[in-house]
């Protein structure tokens, strides 16, 4: 499948996720396989234009990662074509636009889902955005706002009209935030009538989810993308968002399972190790790296690493400890023991602490001489 002049080498992507898609997390995921492309999570174009440090962060990534698409935000067309530019100077693969954020800081100024209540006005940041790069710009969107305005086929039409090169939809309303399914009925809809790449995103949360949402959807796997004799084309990919951070092998079990494979099985201990590796590579973020590591905005390479660590250890670990506590939330859903899990590393104080929670949960449970292997994905 290509995006532009993007190949991606599987049609399955780690959705956009603020908050928890970080470059370590996309490291860790791409190399357990069958992910063909990641996104970053949402990065502010007012904050990439004035160069704000936090922002630009959010933006970072490693070559490891590639393809990568950077997610943007914002209603400005002047300020997102700019933003865009940034984005293209950092090397990314693909610009992505949010048109599908519900939360209300960010849709209230015309950003995120609300550029969906204004198609002409999202249009021109689409047409804004891609006179001003090279690289492809791509628009993730909601069904619509709300169910009295599910307009995903208008609006992708619009977007691609003004340049666009992929769409996906995320088959729910602004209104519904995460209640409800996603619509993937839609979904196929305008895959069926734009001439672009269109992927879905919503509830895959099992492998054999993933590879039946194509299916369903049209595609042909593993032909995905196809057009038939009346030139509808079908869905060309999923994103998955949720069920990465249940089970972030899943991605490679959907390949598995289109290659005509059993899907892996992941152990118990392998998702310990996921858990330690992650600890490891946050603990271990901007120090000693070799410069270029980290694909960053032009003109920023000459920041100082220690402006942008938080002050002391201390600090640093707390930061680590909070993101594996916000991971673990979704990570430990649905197994044994998985409720008391949480509580104890959401009253864990230290990283030597939360090594020995890990440990006794993934490592050293109890029964481990009789309970088979976990399933990802349970
Ligand atoms: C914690 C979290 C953060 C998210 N952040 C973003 C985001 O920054 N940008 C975006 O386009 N979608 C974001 N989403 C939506 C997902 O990309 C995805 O479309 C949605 O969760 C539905 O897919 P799923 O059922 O596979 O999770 C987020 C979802 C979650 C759960």
């Amino acid at each position: 499948m290509k995006i532009g002049n993007v190949s991606l080498p599987s049609p399955f992507v780690v959705a956009p996720m603020a908050g928890m898609t970080d470059t370590a997390f996309r490291r860790l995921v791409k190399r357990h396989g069958g992910c063909g492309l990641v996104v970053t999570e949402m990065v502010s174009s007012e904050g990439l234009v004035r160069g704000i440090d936090r922002t630009l962060e959010y933006a970072e990534y490693t070559e490891e990662e590639r393809p990568v698409s950077i997610q943007i935000f914002g209603g400005d067309p002047a300020k997102m074509a700019a933003a865009a530019q940034i984005v293209e100077g950092m090397g990314a693969d693909i610009v992505d636009v949010n048109m599908g954020c519900p939360v209300p800081k960010i849709a209230k100024h015309s950003a995120g889902c609300s550029l969906m209540r204004e198609p002409a006005h999202a249009a021109s940041v689409i047409d804004a955005m891609t006179k001003a790069v090279r690289i492809p710009v791509t628009v993730k969107m909601r069904a619509g706002w709300n169910d009295a305005s599910r307009n995903a086929p208008e609006l992708a039409r619009r977007v691609q009209d003004a340049g666009a090169a992929a769409v996906t939809i995320h088959g729910r309303t602004a209104e519904q935030s995460y209640k409800g399914f996603a619509d993937w009925d839609l979904v196929a809809e305008v895959a069926g009538s734009l001439d672009i790449p269109v992927l879905g995103s919503g509830d895959c949360v099992e492998p054999q989810q993933i590879v039946e949402r194509m299916r369903y959807a049209g595609a042909a796997v593993p032909g995905y993308g196809q057009v038939d004799p009346e030139g509808r084309r079908s869905i060309s990919g999923v994103l998955v968002g949720r069920g990465v951070l249940r089970n972030p092998w899943i991605l490679a079990q959907a390949t598995d399972i289109v290659a005509g494979r059993e899907p892996r099985q992941v152990t118990r201990a392998a998702r310990g190790q996921f858990l330690l590796d992650y600890i490891e590579l946050l603990l271990n973020e901007r120090v000693n790296e070799t410069k270029g590591f980290r694909h960053v905005a032009p003109g920023t390479d000459d920041r100082l690493t220690t402006d942008l660590q938080p002050p002391t250890a201390r600090g640093r670990e707390r930061w680590v400890i909070n993101k594996i506590r916000a991971l673990c939330s979704w990570y430990s859903k649905g197994f044994d023991g998985g409720s008391q899990f949480r509580v104890r590393v959401n009253s864990c104080e230290s990283i030597s602490q939360l090594h020995d929670i890990v440990d006794e949960f993934f490592f050293a449970p109890a029964d481990a001489t009789t309970r088979p292997p976990l399933a990802c994905g349970a």
